[in-house]
Parts: structure tokens; sequence; C-alpha cells
């Protein structure tokens, strides 16, 4: 081989082993840009749901890859200690038409809730025909975070058409669906023992919202919902309620409204509990409809208590999960490049 190009080839592979690096440790959350995981692939977890096992995390959401045989719907797993650094756990999900419901039809917002007594792992999701008339939630369970999930059955929770759906799990560990009922609203019902059915409605806002999620701060339940405008952004907004069951006040807007929530939809809030302080991090996604393998993540420490919310703008920031305590970083114009 000429030693020029053995050097050229030298150089390429450094060059590859310093990107395989990089991939593989990053401190910083980029709200809307490609989010490698630790095999430097943007991670495909759309519309997710992320619950705590122990000290690990787990992201479970819509994988959307480029090339997917489009017979099934995939659900994806991933999981982190510190919530920056993502290892693909595989796709636990790989679904054919469970209930006939033809072509182009929906799993979505997939929620996994893990279930002490019967050491399960159940996992909602959103199950619909190519119209979305059938509004049902779907049901599949495992006996491990990372799959597989064996399809169990779809209903209507409580008889209610359900779409979006949200899951809240309460610092007491009850645990929650919140589903979009469209004639009236959003209910928010807690799950039977074993989180193989919904048993009891805490309460149905009557707000026409999806992307629905809820959290306990302070004495206060604040939920976030998104307007009905599909996968294009609007203005997400908020209320707070003494109690579940409420009375919930009135919405107001999370973020400048003029953003469309920074071009993002609410998914979840995780509540992250260091020594030092709380953080919550709302939770969202920047759908690309005609691209959807390449949509985004909104994710922010929100700015939350006494009542107010709001979305602080989306910038790089840092967490540190033992204290709970999160920061801006700083970052070079290469950096910020790289990664849009
Ligand atoms: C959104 C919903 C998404 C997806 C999308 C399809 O309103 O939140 O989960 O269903 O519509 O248009």
């Amino acid at each position: 081989m000429h030693t020029l190009f053995k050097h050229q080839l030298l150089v390429l592979s450094l060059i590859w082993l310093s990107i395989g690096v990089f991939a593989q440790k990053q401190n910083v959350i980029r709200p809307g840009d490609i989010w490698p995981d630790e095999d430097g692939k943007h991670i495909q977890a759309h519309g997710g749901g992320i619950i705590k096992i122990g000290k690990t995390y787990y992201w479970y959401g819509e994988e959307r890859s480029k090339g997917l045989d489009t017979n099934y719907r995939y659900v994806s797993c991933y999981s982190s200690k510190d919530l920056m650094n993502w290892k693909f756990r595989g796709d636990v999900v790989k679904m054919s038409d469970p209930e006939n419901l033809g072509r182009r039809w929906v799993l979505e917002r997939p929620k996994v809730f893990y279930n002490k007594r019967t050491k399960k792992y159940v996992m909602y999701f959103h199950l619909d025909n190519s119209t979305y008339k059938f509004a049902r939630v779907g049901i599949a369970v495992s006996d491990k975070p990372d799959g597989q999930f064996t399809y169990v059955k779809s209903f209507r929770p409580l008889g209610h058409e359900s779409r979006d759906i949200g899951q809240f799990i309460d610092d007491d560990g009850t645990a929650y669906l919140v589903f979009e009922d469209r004639p009236f609203g959003f209910r928010i019902a807690r799950l039977a023992d074993d989180y193989m059915d919904v048993e009891k409605e805490m309460t149905l806002v009557k707000a026409h919202m999806e992307g629905g999620a809820i959290v306990h701060y302070q004495g206060l339940y604040y939920s976030i919902g998104s307007a009905l405008t599909g996968w294009k952004a609007n203005p997400n907004k908020y209320s707070t309620a003494p109690t579940l069951e409420g009375p919930w006040t009135e919405f107001k807007d999370i973020a400048p409204p003029e953003t469309n929530t920074y071009g993002s939809q609410s998914t979840m809030l995780i509540k992250v509990v260091g020594k030092k302080t709380t953080t919550i991090i709302f939770m969202a996604d920047v759908w690309k409809p005609g691209t959807q393998w390449d949509s985004r993540y909104i994710w922010m420490p929100l700015k939350i208590g006494e009542g107010k919310l709001w979305v602080p703008e989306p910038k790089p920031w840092t967490l540190n999960i033992k204290t709970g305590e999160w920061k801006y970083v700083q970052e070079n114009a290469g950096e910020q490049k790289k990664n849009n």
C-alpha cells in the first residue's frame, strides 16, 4: 500500500474512533438536536415514556427508524443511569396488526408500568386504525424491562374513547393513565391492582388536549397538554389542582405562545429527586411528519412552583443525577454544528 494512502487511512480511522468515543459519553442534553445513543445512533423513542427501576431509567417509545418493515409497529427500549447517556436495549415490541385494523394501523405513545406485586412490566399504548376511530388502549406484558412484550388485549378505558395516552406514577407509587377522550376532554384514571385494567376515574378535565402529562410537586398536581393539531406544534398549556380529582385551574401557557412550545409537543414530565434538589424535566417531541426518523426531542428542566410553571428557552444543559441540580452548558460553535 502506498504510504501516503496508509497515512490517510490512519487519520480517517482515528477520526472515526474519536467520533465513536464522543458518541459514547455525553454529559449534555441538547434540546432539538440529534440525540445519539451509546452507539452513536439518533434515539428512536418518540411519544415515549420513562420509568425508573432501581437506579436505572428505561425510556420506551415509538421506533421510527428508516427502512422498517411497514407491516409491523415497533417499540424501542433504552436504558440510562443519568438521563443523558442512553443504551439501546432493542425493540421490545415488533407487532403485526393485532386487531385487524387494516393498513396504516397505529401503535403510538407506549408507556410501561412496573407492577411490584406481579413482577410484570405492563405496556399501555394507543391502538388505532388509520382514521383514528378505534380509539382504544392496547396492553402488552413482559417479565423483563427490555422485553419481549407479548400482546394481551385492547379496550376502551372505563368505556371511553382513548387516543393520546400519558402515564403518571404518584409519589406513593400509585399508577394512573391519562387519556384523551375526544368528545369530553382528558381523563386521569387509576390502574387496577395488577395494572391489567383501568379501574377508577379520578377526574375528567374538560379541556380538549392531548399529549397529557402530570407531575406532583410540592403539594400540587400540575398537568400539561397540547392542543389538537396533530403533529403540528401549538402552544402547550398547564393547569394545577390540589388533588387529582381537582378542581383544576384554567389552562395557561407554558412558553411564549408564538414559539408553539419551541416547536414541540408534550409527552411526559420526569421528576428527578436528588440529594440537594428536585428537578422536573419537560419531555417533548419535535415531530417531523415527512421524515419521522429524524423527529427530535426537547427536554428542558422546568421553572416550577407555587402554582406556576414555565419552560425556559431550550439550550444545552447538564444534569447531576445525584444532587438533582442542572445547569446550562456553554458549547462552542463546532460542537453545536455537529449535532444539528
Ligand atoms: C398528535 C398525537 C401524536 C400522533 C399525531 C398523528 O396529535 O399527539 O401522538 O397521533 O397526532 O397525527
